[in-house]
């Protein structure tokens, strides 16, 4: 089996019985904010994109780029379809011009010409991606692969039964806004961002230890930021709470702690993997590479300071009435809302700036009112959370119609935020659902979720604890951890108070708990 690199999740992978394209990625995302590092624009898209299967794993727009898909991917490629709960996917990529589609069932092995087989775990709770988040794994005579993706799946027991995995991609690096854009003291946005950064790799060294393949291939990530506004987030300032570490510095903490089977994968390098070994070779010296990061860098940012600038050109729509839109479009969504409203419940502003992000004066206030139902001018009070970006961000998403603000707005980081109290991923889950579908989707979700009984239990130290992490059902006998009275949960980091059951991280969620031998 040959792997191809080509860039942030993507690669190609080849076999005598076909070949597999996955999240192609080369044009800017979330207003030109991310770029795959390093520059993969270069390769032979023509030949790259010649293929017998795609896999787009989900729809953020580092993973799903319509513009790439469209020019260079074969429209005679097959998609092999996650198993999602809404068609956005597939109509997204019909409308791109492809045709033919595997409706795969998620967690079956399907079987494909020349005995090629494949599965697809879909993850489909309000908080996996946009709605649906996937992994592939991939076996052609007795090789096996799992392009894990930056899915989080709470635990690889699918994949592990299904024989030996011998090379295992996966994500190890940030791809959120926390803490960078929270309004907060530097030295908090640091002790914030290191906490992030250690448990962005202590999660990637359970999910390696759960698989145990021959060989780990950090993927899907970092990306890097070339805009002047975002500049800073790239870790080249030697900050020990930057969330984005690059692979050179995987490839450190993967060794101090044991681990000598990585193999990074640059655009363009290629990996001959076996039952009995990996080859690998690269266009270029992969330390070399790294250690030369910024001068990488400012090259990039030089070439690809036109498309920003284009970019940029095309957001402002003053004739917008933003307000009015937004009343138009969030209402009856408001109105309709019972789980998400509630899980919020209090007004979140917004503040509106006359540029391009959180800087410069701020020209219009509104707030979506949770509990009021309503859209409508900032009246001078107290929110549960307060946003911050420019108007001319907005103005394009309400051009654009855009459903999903996470998967545009919120993943540019170009806003600021600050929260009274605990994260609330209800905000944000309304945010990704300013459609029809995907809020009766989410509502439904929440529906089953808070209904559904926690029976089992699971020991961890002097407490009997629910099994199942309250958040996204991480089985805590492997994902807890207790350290006094507070549990926390590996997984995504979520912690909570053991005597009261109240959850410390976010809105909610509380966990049923019993101290053993009182
Ligand atoms: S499943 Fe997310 S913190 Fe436990």
């Amino acid at each position: 089996m040959r792997i191809t690199g080509t860039g942030h999740a993507s690669m190609r992978i080849d076999t005598s019985a076909g070949s597999i394209l996955c999240d192609p990625w080369v044009n800017p995302a979330y207003f030109a904010s991310w770029f795959p590092f390093p520059d993969n624009s270069l390769l032979d898209w023509e030949t790259l994109g010649d293929v017998d299967y795609l896999y787009v794993s989900h729809l953020h727009r580092d993973h799903f780029d319509a513009a790439h898909l469209s020019r260079f991917v074969s429209k005679k490629a097959t998609v092999l379809l996650p198993e999602y709960p809404t068609s956005q996917l597939e109509d997204e990529l019909r409308e791109l011009g492809f045709t033919k589609f595997l409706k795969t069932r998620s967690n079956e092995v399907h079987e494909l010409d020349g005995g090629l087989k494949i599965m697809i775990q879909a993850l489909i709770s309000p908080t996996d991606g946009p709605i649906g988040d996937s992994s592939l794994w991939v076996e052609h005579e007795g090789v096996r692969l799992l392009n894990q993706n930056d899915a989080r799946p709470t635990d690889l027991t699918t994949f592990a039964e299904l024989g030996h995995v011998h090379g295992h991609m996966l994500q190890f690096s940030g791809a959120i806004w926390y803490p960078m854009v929270y309004e907060l003291p530097e030295s908090a946005k640091t002790a914030f961002g290191k906490q992030k950064r250690d448990r962005q790799f202590d999660r990637t060294w359970r999910y390696i230890d759960d698989l145990k393949a021959d060989h780990v291939f950090p993927i899907a990530g970092p990306p890097c930021f070339l805009d002047d506004d975002l500049w800073k987030f790239n870790d080249i300032f030697g900050d020990e709470g930057n969330i984005f570490p690059d692979q050179s510095v995987f490839m450190r903490e993967y060794a101090a702690v044991g681990g000598n089977n990585g193999i990074v994968l640059l655009p363009g390098s290629i990996t001959e993997l076996s039952e009995s070994g990996a080859t690998t070779t690269h266009p270029v010296d992969v330390d070399e590479f790294f250690a030369n990061k910024m001068q990488h860098l400012e090259e990039m940012r030089s070439r690809k300071a036109p498309i920003i600038a284009a970019e940029k050109a095309s957001w402002r729509h003053p004739e917008i009435d933003v307000l009015g839109e937004l009343k138009k479009r969030i209402e009856p969504l408001l109105e309709e809302s019972i789980y998400m409203a509630q899980g919020v419940g209090g007004p979140v502003r917004f503040d509106f700036t006359d540029t391009d992000g959180p800087t410069g004066n701020i020209i219009e206030s509104i707030v979506v009112d949770f509990p009021g139902k309503q859209v409508r001018p900032y009246a001078d009070e107290k929110v549960r959370y307060r946003f911050k970006t420019g108007r001319a961000l907005v103005e394009h998403l309400i051009h654009l119609d855009e459903g999903d603000w996470v998967n545009s707005l919120f993943l540019s980081c170009r806003f600021s935020a600050a929260r009274i109290g605990q994260y609330n991923e209800f905000v944000y889950a309304f945010f990704k659902c300013l459609s029809e579908e995907r809020l009766q989707y989410a509502e439904g979700w929440y529906d089953e979720h808070e209904k559904a009984v926690e029976a089992e239990d699971t020991h961890l130290g002097d407490w009997t604890v629910q099994r199942r992490c309250p958040h996204l059902k991480a089985d805590l006998s492997r994902f807890g951890i207790v350290e006094g009275n507070t549990l926390t949960c590996q997984l995504h980091g979520w912690k909570f108070d053991l005597p009261s059951g109240r959850c410390l991280t976010s809105v909610g969620h509380k966990i049923r708990a019993e101290k053993t031998n009182p």
